[in-house]
């Protein structure tokens, strides 16, 4: 156990490089039709993570908060949620409820993201699953409430985090990425799927 809050388990290695590779052709497929976005934060700054979406919802920001919407900023239905994200989570939570957001972060060599919750959900007993892909993340946990201290551990390409229990509402965030870690993706950089019951 990486991380002391509970529930949140970390599956390294869980995806070989073929099934890498499988995972990313599907979101090449998803961003082909749902172009990456930077959205702003409700403070109106642009975020620093490049932002896509598969399933029923996407998650988006701006002046007026975060929410999870049923379109694309260009006014599309997001893609459905590639088969073989679907797959990790079955394999590894073992519901039968779908989630109906991956969530896709691109994270370039400068990109990171502040300690949050994801509290934009209806129901949090649900977990949340994370894969990743491409160069390192340096991935920070703390605890359910602000503040207090936090822990780190290096995200690898293949990596599955699952987050449940205390671990689903506790802060959370990426501090940097470890640029040219990894040869997954030809120009670098790396991605994070998220994968949300929202309804
Ligand atoms: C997120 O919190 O939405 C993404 C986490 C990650 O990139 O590992
Ligand atoms: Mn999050």
């Amino acid at each position: 156990m990486r991380f002391s809050v509970k529930g949140f388990e970390i599956h390294s290695g869980f995806l070989n490089i073929e099934a890498q590779r499988a995972v990313l052709d599907a979101v090449r497929g998803v961003v082909a039709k749902a172009p990456f976005f930077r959205p702003n934060t409700p403070s109106g700054k642009p975020m620093s993570v490049r932002m896509s979406a598969a399933g029923k919802y996407g998650w988006f920001s701006d002046r007026n908060g975060y929410r999870y919407v049923s379109q694309h900023p260009d006014g599309t239905p997001w893609p459905a949620i590639p088969a073989e994200v679907l797959e990790i989570w079955h394999g590894l939570t073992g519901l039968e409820r779908q989630p109906e957001c991956c969530l896709i972060n691109y994270y370039g060599p400068d990109a990171k993201l502040g300690l949050h919750q994801d509290r934009d959900e209806a129901d949090m007993r649900w977990p949340v699953v994370s894969v990743s892909l491409g160069d390192d993340g340096l991935f920070r946990m703390g605890n359910v409430t602000r503040g207090g201290k936090t822990e780190s551990h290096w995200l690898r390409s293949g990596d599955v985090v699952v987050m449940g229990g205390d671990a689903r509402l506790a802060y959370h965030g990426v501090d940097r990425i470890r640029a040219g870690s990894s040869t997954l993706l030809p120009k670098g950089g790396r991605l994070n799927l998220t994968l949300r019951v929202v309804e």
